[in-house]
């Protein structure tokens, strides 16, 4: 059963003190941190990129899920590779061949990540389910955060879960604790949040809550699958 992981995102940080951040969120009990990197062309927002990534790894020894919201993400690999990312998870909405930009960032010794957007159907993924690490159903359109949770792509959560029981489901945008039980229930286990982490007044009590929703319904899903 895929247990649950909390990857904090640290577009609601302070990005003036990005490494501080990082550590903070660890502290509280975060598994990942998540890292949007923007390119202002695929999202009309421009971020941070592979040298900001190499030198908070100097600085932190924790697992980088890196949210490419970026065009042309093939051309990024190597660098993202050699600044220390852990995961690269690209959009399918901005490449030709998914397949063969999974093999290369499996080459560069990253796990592989693949991302739709709100509007985009899950069909266009589905077959890549057991070659990718993890499939990121995105919750709000890209380039934001504290977007309002799109409760609509939950279906898309669900299809995916029924498919591959053990496939790493992240869900991105929106997420909060009015809405952390719809996205577990639905089935996803990697559950990134902004607003709402670092927003909390009790931040690891809110990670540690995300933990237990998913966790449960987690249980549930694997109960249901034996009978
Ligand atoms: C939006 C980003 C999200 C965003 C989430 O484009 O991909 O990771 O930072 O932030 P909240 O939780 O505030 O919606
Ligand atoms: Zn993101």
């Amino acid at each position: 059963m895929p247990i649950a992981k909390i990857s904090p995102s640290l577009l609601s940080g302070d990005f003036g003190i990005l490494a501080a951040e990082c550590k903070r969120m660890v502290s509280h009990g975060a598994d990942w941190l998540h890292m949007d990197v923007m390119d202002g062309h695929f999202v009309p927002n421009i971020t941070i990129g592979a040298p900001v990534i190499s030198c908070l790894t100097k600085h932190l020894n924790a697992f980088l899920d890196c949210h490419m919201m970026v065009s042309h993400p093939e051309k990024w690999v190597d660098d993202f590779a050699k600044a220390g990312a852990s995961l690269y998870c690209f959009h399918i909405e901005a490449t030709q061949d998914a397949s063969a930009l999974i093999d290369q960032i499996h080459a560069a010794g990253m796990k592989a990540g693949v991302a739709v957007k709100p509007k985009t159907p899950i069909s266009t993924v589905m077959e890549l389910g057991d070659k990718m690490d993890m499939c990121l159903v995105m919750t709000v359109e890209p380039g934001f955060g504290g977007q309002r949770f799109m409760a609509e792509c939950m279906p898309k959560v669900k299809e995916l879960r029924a498919r591959y029981p053990n496939l790493d489901i992240e869900v991105d945008g929106g997420i909060a604790m009015e809405n952390i039980e719809a996205a577990a229930k639905a089935g996803a286990n990697v559950i990134v949040a902004g607003t709402s982490i670092f927003k909390a007044q009790d931040i690891s009590g809110t990670i540690e809550s995300f933990r237990t929703f998913v966790n449960t319904e987690q249980a549930l899903l694997e109960a249901e699958n034996k009978k």
